[in-house]
């Protein structure tokens, strides 16, 4: 069952678990999320980037996620425009039927960010769809960053205490460290669970988790079995992810794990017969093995079983 965004996020805050945001640009990726869910019991988030939405049309996603939210209608799912970079994406979602929107306006000074996200508030609310906003940058916390540095890059929490009263925004992205993509940490894995802890008391609202993926060992040793180069990657350690929700995140934002999984079977059935050239044969294990990776996440931050 389609629903709003903050539906399922105000019960993973009351009930203090995650979950999870899963990004989709195709039938088969989307797929895969909803069988997860099914197998697991899980509530969902599935979500598509403006890149995304500029691939498959912004009729296609939202006609594929209400097609499989009416073929799984025991799963509450919410459809989410993910980094949305402007009022007119995210209108633009809105009106398509997306239920939850994402103003990343987090770039922009501190003042910018708040008016933008405010403007998105009362439009997203207007229409019972729910808002997210990001402050802080997503970047890695290297250990010989600074003190000063630190705080010019991740989140203030006495900035997101008046952010979100002032733009009653539904659920906030504070920067503890993560970043986008498979390279996240140069040394050990880092993240400051401390400022976490501060944002959630100060701002008591659900918060979200970007660059949230783990590429787990053998997601990583499955691309690099078909000849696949993924030299230096690192993802959140499951125990960080499982720290991160207790310390108040909800909505744990997940592409790259989905990606790398998908491509490796996709690469796996390639060398392994150079004669195929039936989609099916390709997309089927790829859809499996993101259904197994999800639906073991799901487990770990504690969504499984909540529907
Ligand atoms: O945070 C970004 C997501 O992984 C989507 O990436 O813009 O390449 O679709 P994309
Ligand atoms: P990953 O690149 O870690 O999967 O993060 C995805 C994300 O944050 C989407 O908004
Ligand atoms: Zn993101």
């Amino acid at each position: 069952m389609l629903v709003s965004g903050i539906e399922i996020l105000n019960k993973a805050h009351r009930e203090g678990y995650g979950v999870g945001a899963f990004n989709f640009v195709n039938f088969e990726m989307l797929n895969a999320i909803f069988m997860a869910a099914d197998v697991a019991k899980s509530p969902i988030i599935v979500q598509a980037s403006e890149g995304a939405i500029k691939y498959m049309g912004i009729d296609m996603a939202v006609g594929l996620v209400k097609i499989l939210s009416n073929r799984y209608s025991h799963i509450p799912v919410a459809l989410h425009l993910d980094h949305g970079t402007s009022f007119e994406s995210c209108k633009k979602a809105v009106d398509a039927g997306f239920t939850s929107v994402m103003i990343d306006a987090s770039h922009h000074p501190f003042k910018e960010n708040l008016e933008m996200t405010k403007e998105v508030v009362a439009y997203a609310h207007s229409k019972g769809v729910s808002v997210e906003a990001e402050l802080g940058r997503l970047m890695g916390i290297e250990d010989n960053i600074s003190v000063d540095e630190k705080d010019a890059v991740l989140i203030n929490p006495d900035e997101a205490e008046e952010f979100v009263k002032a733009t009653q925004v539904d659920y906030l992205a504070p920067a503890i460290g993560t970043s986008h993509g498979a390279f996240k940490f140069k040394g050990e894995p880092k993240l400051d669970f401390e400022r976490l802890q501060e944002v959630k008391v100060r701002t008591n609202i659900p918060l979200v988790l970007h660059g949230a993926s783990a590429i787990p060992d053998y997601v990583r040793e499955a691309f690099l079995a078909t000849g696949g180069d993924l030299k230096g990657s690192k993802g959140v350690p499951f125990a960080f992810l499982q720290e991160a929700v207790k310390g108040g995140i909800n909505k744990v934002n997940i592409d790259t794990d989905l990606r790398i999984a998908f491509i490796a079977e996709v690469r796996r059935v390639a060398n392994s017969d150079n004669t195929q050239f039936d989609l099916r044969k390709f997309f089927t294990p790829a859809m499996e093995f993101v259904t197994k990776l999800m639906v073991e996440r799901m487990g770990v931050l504690g969504s499984a079983g909540k529907i």
